[in-house]
């Protein structure tokens, strides 16, 4: 062990929720043309790496059990992802401390592959230009790109072109998780085409400005309709929020989640108290893109954490 009880980095990756999800048009490809607002939220995963043997990769994360820990574990997959780009198989063994719900529409996969790719490019001295980072991301995720900016952005294509905007006030957002979890392909199979109609161009109009303006009357996510229809315990979940007089409230992403969003983190705070049932509850707020942005950062441990995992 001894030669691993090194100094570490560690990377904070903030959650996401999609203020805006528009379904343009299914693509030959599968997947669907969006135009969607990503918000960063102070609710993080984080990720610690040391450096290791090569050809070595080993994760452990905490809590045990929420994810899967297997080659499918998007951690996992942008570090091959990074040795198949450098054609080398340097070493690391990683922590993984995960907060944001899993399958829950906030990126909780998509932040910890984007702090993955940040964390590992120094670790292990890549220095790879910022348009292969953006390149490897997308082809982990569609939502993947979004993390390596964090704040308010646009998300076009598949989601995977990511336009960074302006900062918005702090809001404050009630998150509600019920105790779900929702398949994104399957919402997107379940989508008919009909229902992407929305084209309210005064949301695209607004959010350019500086600062961005949200018209919380033209925001919306075509997604809704139909993961409350498949999902019944998110549209209670999603009626609960409702009645505590949000600005405006919808599903993140595909679900599970589902948030309201108020004038600050207090006016949050009061309506989380309001909300009743088994579903987890979070009090957070918007996050610009100064804090938002993930870097790793060098964290001289003297702890011997990095053996117990
Ligand atoms: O890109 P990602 O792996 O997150 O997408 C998961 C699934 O969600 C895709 O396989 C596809 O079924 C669906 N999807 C889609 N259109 C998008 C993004 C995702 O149909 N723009």
């Amino acid at each position: 062990m001894g030669a691993e009880m090194t100094d570490s980095l560690v990377i904070r990756v903030p959650a996401k929720i999609n203020l805006h999800l528009e379904v343009v048009g299914r693509r030959p490809d599968g997947f669907h043309e969006l135009r969607t607002l990503f918000q960063s939220v102070d609710l993080y995963d984080t990720l610690r790496g040391w450096p290791a043997n090569e050809g070595r990769l080993d994760l452990g994360i905490e809590p045990g059990n929420l994810v899967s820990d297997g080659a499918d574990n998007l951690v996992l997959r942008a570090a091959r992802a990074l040795w198949r780009e450098i054609g080398r198989r340097p070493g690391a063994r990683l922590k993984l401390e995960k907060r944001i719900p899993v399958g829950g529409g906030m990126g909780g996969g998509s932040a910890d592959a984007a702090g993955a790719l940040i964390l590992l490019d120094r670790l292990w001295s890549l220095d790879l230009p910022s348009s292969d980072i953006r390149r490897l991301a997308a082809d982990l995720g569609s939502d993947v790109p979004f993390f390596l900016h964090g704040g308010l952005a646009l998300g076009v294509g598949r989601g995977e072109e990511v336009i960074p905007l302006g900062d918005l006030p702090p809001l404050g957002v009630l998150l509600v998780v019920p105790p779900v979890e929702v398949s994104t392909p399957e919402v997107f199979e379940r989508l008919l085409p009909g229902a992407w109609k929305r084209m309210d161009d005064r949301v695209y109009a607004g959010v350019v400005n500086s600062p961005p303006a949200i018209d919380w009357s033209a925001v919306g996510n075509d997604l809704e309709r139909v993961v409350c229809e498949g999902w019944p315990e998110v549209a209670e979940a999603l009626e609960g929020v409702r009645r505590s007089g949000p600005l405006f409230s919808t599903v993140s992403g595909s679900g599970a989640t589902v948030f309201g969003v108020f004038e600050s983190i207090e006016a949050a705070a009061r309506a989380a108290v309001g909300v009743e049932g088994p579903d987890r509850v979070e009090v957070v707020e918007m996050i610009g893109r100064t804090r938002a942005r993930p870097e790793a950062v060098l964290e001289v441990e003297n702890r011997r954490e990095c053996g117990n995992y």
